[in-house]
């Protein structure tokens, strides 16, 4: 059946402007890196884009290397844009990136020319889209000179393959030099997307400031901790979660599940509960507290934990105290 989006889908998202950018982003933002592979059935991917989309997601994350296997989340992305979002083309913020191994021989890895743009090459062709919104180097690569790898993002959008570019997983100090390159070379540098949360705090020594003083939005992921942030894992390792299903490529496995922080974890929900929230949102709202945040990108396996996300905001601001509770369970010190 013909896919009719929800009229009211403006109506309660927040959007945040990105760095010193135009450019307004959903608070909650839809990553494809898990659930969208062969695996996957396509009507549930279907499901889980027009549900962002219905309740005012305009942003979707790719990667060129997203699947299992690689590319299948970019394939199954263009098939159902082409059914369900060709009309919706002005409303929507694609990104994808490249910078981890994707094909064989040298030039399918890092940061050369050569490979940021066959790879956006390949990802227009996978997605049928004609340009995407955020092109993003995927990680620093410590054998190609910046100014390469720099260089190659800002012809992409000279030639209309991308609008911005940006960075992912690169530490505060590159972060800079790259935001210099790209400020010298007349591309300004969109957006940073690092892995944040209450259990991964590195952005916060260093990084957040960089960007801020750059201009720059933060566009978090991970900040569920791949579900540990949510109250799935207290009970056991419920079989269609990501832990059970040993999808390789990343994603958390059972033996990752640390008896800490799921100790953790149980706290949290318990705190949350107080607040009138899920852990799951909290774990958001904790993130996008910071006003240096932008958005955060969740992953989702089934419709709810996309409804139940961007829900997120509607409870009360963090009073100090509450900050205070948090740091102190996640310091193991209750
Ligand atoms: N730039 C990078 O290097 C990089 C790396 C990783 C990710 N990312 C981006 O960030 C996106 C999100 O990453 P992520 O998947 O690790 O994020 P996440 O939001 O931390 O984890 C998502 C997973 O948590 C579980 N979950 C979500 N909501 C839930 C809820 N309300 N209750 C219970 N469980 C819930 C689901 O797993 P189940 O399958 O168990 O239901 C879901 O697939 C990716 O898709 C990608 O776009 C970027």
């Amino acid at each position: 059946m013909a896919y009719l989006p929800n009229p009211a889908r403006y109506d309660t998202l927040e959007y945040r402007r990105c760095g010193r950018s135009g450019l307004r982003l959903p608070a909650i933002s839809l990553g494809l890196w898990q659930n969208f592979g062969e695996k996957d059935t396509l009507g549930n991917c279907r499901t889980l884009l027009r549900t962002a989309f219905d309740a005012g997601i305009t942003h979707f994350d790719l990667a060129n290397n997203y699947g299992p296997p690689p590319g299948a989340a970019e394939e199954t992305f263009g098939r159902l844009y082409k059914d369900d979002f060709r009309a919706h083309r002005d409303e929507l913020i694609i990104s994808t990136k490249a910078g981890y191994g994707m094909w064989p021989g040298p030039y399918g890895d890092g940061g050369s020319r050569k490979y940021l743009v066959a790879s956006l090459d390949q990802s227009l062709r996978r997605t049928g889209l004609d340009y995407v919104d955020i092109y993003y180097h995927h990680r620093p690569d410590p054998n190609t000179p910046l100014e390469e790898s720099m260089g190659a993002l800002d012809a992409l959008v000279r030639q209309g393959k991308a609008l911005y570019v940006g960075l992912s997983n690169y530490p505060a100090a590159e972060a800079r030099r790259a935001c210099a390159i790209l400020r010298e070379l007349g591309t300004p540098c969109l957006i940073h997307q690092p892995k944040y949360s209450m259990l991964v705090r590195t952005p916060e020594e260093g990084l957040l400031e960089v960007l801020a003083e750059e201009g720059v939005g933060c566009i978090a992921f991970s900040s569920l901790a791949q579900g540990v942030l949510t109250d799935k894992y207290l009970q056991g390792v419920p079989s269609d979660s990501r832990a059970a299903r040993q999808l390789g490529n990343g994603a958390i496995e059972e033996g990752q599940l640390s008896p800490a922080n799921i100790e953790k974890a149980r706290q949290l929900n318990d705190l949350a509960g107080e607040r009138g929230q899920t852990l799951a949102q909290m774990a958001l709202a904790w993130v996008l507290r910071d006003p240096r945040m932008t958005s955060v990108i969740i992953g989702a396996s089934k419709p709810q934990q996309i409804t139940d996300a961007v829900r997120c905001l509607d409870a009360p601001r963090f009073g100090d105290e509450e900050l205070g509770r948090i740091e102190a369970i996640l310091a193991g010190k209750t």
